[in-house]
């Protein structure tokens, strides 16, 4: 009698496992030194989940008997962990092209904001959506997401910045999560920006006193999933006390604490996520030697966007400080109107060439780090037995060619699977 499996990807060039002794995340020293067989194959089970991976000849005699739904020939190519995107904005109707004319003509991300551009813009044309309109935008790109080889999406609500919005994005985020093949962690994000016409006070207020309250109720109906609380902390915005009290209202619903800071002034939003132990702070563009020190102590991710250094022509966050003090550094896109990029390879060469990353440490920070900065590392972002089937071929011998030829995953990727089935 034989026995029946799910996929076998056979006779790959090499499978990169990024790491292979059930680690929660990578630092610097295991960043540059990641786990890759060579010659090899790997089987997903019909459960969705990694069954087995090792060399070509070790699987063939384990497997000798089995029969697969699907068996991929990988020879000459790569296999690779799906992506893990850290932080993305995807979820609105309207696009900013307009404004990125603005950009290059030398305004600046804030002064197009105070002018009641930018977030507000969004804001208008989302609040005026229907809920079907959001999920299809989300859906095509989503969709595209997982073409660039992304398998797990954070997705951010905040294009609301009232209950009746929130909510609706964060329902349209969960039936994504629901009905499509990827997989998401999603994030509440209502302290986006300050209403138009209100004061930080009230807006603090009705997120604290109005909008938690409530979602903690759909959470509990099951109406809605949540699992983090993401804030704007920014001069102008949400200082440091009113993001600190949001942040902890969210943790005390149970949300892991993932937010933006220190991205245009020095917040000291690095040394506030430590002292919350958030799981993740990003941008951190302008953070302070304290501030890193304090993650790395804390073990808090820095979760880097260099979309918004390049689009903005801001300085880059100093990836190797934060590396070398033992920061946990994750990579995510920020796709959102301002910086229009699904690709996390193009990420990644982004990281290696604007912020002096390798590109081991890169793929680490795309894949394992990125999972741990959602909370979802013993699941996701390596080629371990027992976790999650993402993964994606690359036409190539060599992994690295995924992020050395930028612009070119579109060639490069072959296939993706998401928990065990071709996407
Ligand atoms: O991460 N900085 C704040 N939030 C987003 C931008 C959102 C927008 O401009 O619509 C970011 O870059
Ligand atoms: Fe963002």
């Amino acid at each position: 009698m034989s026995r029946q499996s799910g996929i076998l990807v056979q006779n790959a060039q090499q499978v990169v496992l990024v790491c292979n002794n059930g680690e929660k995340y990578l630092t610097r020293k295991a960043m540059q030194d990641l786990a890759v067989l060579h010659d090899a194959s790997l089987v997903i089970g019909r459960n969705g989940l990694i069954e087995a991976v090792g060399t070509v000849d070790a699987i063939q005699s384990q497997y000798q008997d089995t029969v697969f739904d699907r068996v991929i020939d990988a020879s000459g190519m790569c296999v690779l962990p799906g992506l893990v995107d850290a932080h993305t904005h995807p979820v609105w109707v309207g696009d900013r092209v307009h404004e990125f004319a603005m950009k290059l003509a030398g305004a600046s991300y804030m002064e197009i904001h105070n002018a009641g551009g930018g977030i507000h813009f969004t804001v208008e044309h989302t609040r005026k959506a229907s809920e079907e309109e959001l999920f299809e935008c989300l859906k095509k790109r989503l969709q595209r997401m997982i073409r660039a080889g992304s398998t797990l999406v954070e997705c951010k609500s905040g294009y609301g910045l009232n209950l009746e919005t929130e909510t609706k994005m964060l329902r349209v985020i969960d039936r994504a999560r629901r009905e499509l093949d990827i997989d998401i962690s999603s994030t509440y994000c209502g302290g986006h920006s300050i209403p138009k016409g209100k004061t930080v006070e009230e807006t603090v207020h009705d997120i604290t006193n109005t909008q938690l309250p409530k979602l903690k109720q759909l959470m509990l109906n099951g109406e809605v999933h949540i699992d983090n609380i993401d804030v704007f902390c920014e001069k102008g915005v949400f200082d440091l006390e009113s993001t600190s009290t949001i942040l902890q209202a969210g943790k005390e619903m149970g949300l892991h604490i993932n937010f933006h800071g220190d991205e245009l002034h020095p917040m000291k939003a690095g040394e506030l996520g430590a002292k919350l132990k958030a799981l993740a702070i990003s941008h951190l563009e302008e953070v302070s030697d304290d501030g890193i020190n304090d993650m790395a102590i804390a073990k808090s991710s820095a979760v880097l966007l260099p979309t918004t250094a390049y689009i903005l022509r801001l300085k880059s966050p100093r990836a190797r400080d934060m590396l070398e003090a033992g920061v946990i550094v994750a990579l995510g896109s920020d796709f959102n109107p301002n910086a229009y990029c699904f690709s996390m390879p193009m990420i990644m060469h982004m990281a290696c060439v604007n912020m002096k990353m390798s590109m081991s440490e890169a793929l680490a920070a795309a894949t394992i780090n990125a999972a741990y900065s959602l909370g979802r590392s013993q699941t996701h972002g390596s080629l371990e037995v027992g976790k999650r089937g993402d993964l994606i071929i690359i036409n190539s011998p060599r992994w690295e060619h995924l992020i050395y030829q930028f612009g070119a995953h579109q060639e490069l990727i072959q296939c993706v699977i998401v928990r065990g089935k071709v996407a």
